[in-house]
């Protein structure tokens, strides 16, 4: 809240809280928040079906996918299932591009969102994962209920390998455009913006969500 005192003595009171424009810095230090700091790591995926298809050829598909936030460079973590929908059009298509939208909690039209546009390198020899037993802890930390389809597990319920997405292209939007950054950040700004952060800690961010993050160092 803001008070301006006029000339002639009188208050008037300002009920914004936001004086200034978001800047692009502030947008890639949310976004980072928004997938970094998600409380389900549970992002929105959007793949391509292949044109082989015989029904949906190069139609859009767009389904709910677990994530990890388990680089300090903003590439995330995946479990690849080859029996997936997401999967097979992932294979199919050119750089195996995808990309991953994450919202914030209560997703109303005035809180933040980003896209992220990129590809999936898949790890399908388990004796070449980067870091492996480190990726692994960090997944599971998040998505405890994975532990019934990891990779190179003889009982799991599916094959899967281990995968990493890279995004190239970060598009963001903060909310209404008045207020808020709405358009591209630049990839070094977001990947800046995960490298000064503490991890392990509980926090508010400045779009009132109550968070966790209770990780371990990244890599
Ligand atoms: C991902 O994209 C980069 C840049 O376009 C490309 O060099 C790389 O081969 C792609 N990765 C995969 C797994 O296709
Ligand atoms: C991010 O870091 C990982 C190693 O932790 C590396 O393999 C990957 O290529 C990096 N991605 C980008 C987009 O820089």
């Amino acid at each position: 809240m803001r008070i301006l005192h006029t000339l002639w003595g009188a208050s008037i009171v300002l009920s914004t809280s936001v004086y200034a424009q978001e800047t692009v810095q502030d947008a890639a230090r949310i976004a980072r928040d928004l997938v970094d700091r998600s409380l389900d790591s549970v992002g929105s995926m959007a793949t391509i079906f292949p044109s082989e298809d015989t029904r949906l050829s190069a139609q859009p598909f767009s389904l709910p996918e677990y994530y990890a936030s388990c680089h300090q460079n903003g590439s995330l973590t995946l479990l690849f299932l080859p029996i997936s929908r997401h999967s097979r059009n992932i294979l199919h298509t050119p750089g195996q591009a995808t990309s991953i939208s994450i919202t914030s909690q209560r997703p109303l039209a005035s809180h933040p969102r980003v896209a992220l546009i990129g590809n999936v390198t898949i790890f399908q020899d388990i004796a070449n994962v980067p870091d492996r037993e480190f990726i692994q802890q960090c997944y599971l930390s998040r998505h405890p209920d994975a532990k019934g389809w990891l990779p190179d597990d003889d009982e799991a319920a599916h094959i899967s390998y281990w995968a990493r997405f890279d995004p190239h292209t970060i598009y963001f939007v903060g909310g209404f455009g008045d207020e808020h950054y709405i358009g591209y950040i630049p990839f070094h700004l977001y990947q800046a913006a995960g490298a000064s952060k503490a991890t392990g800690v509980k926090g508010e961010t400045s779009y009132g969500m109550e968070q966790q993050i209770s990780m371990g160092t990244r890599v």
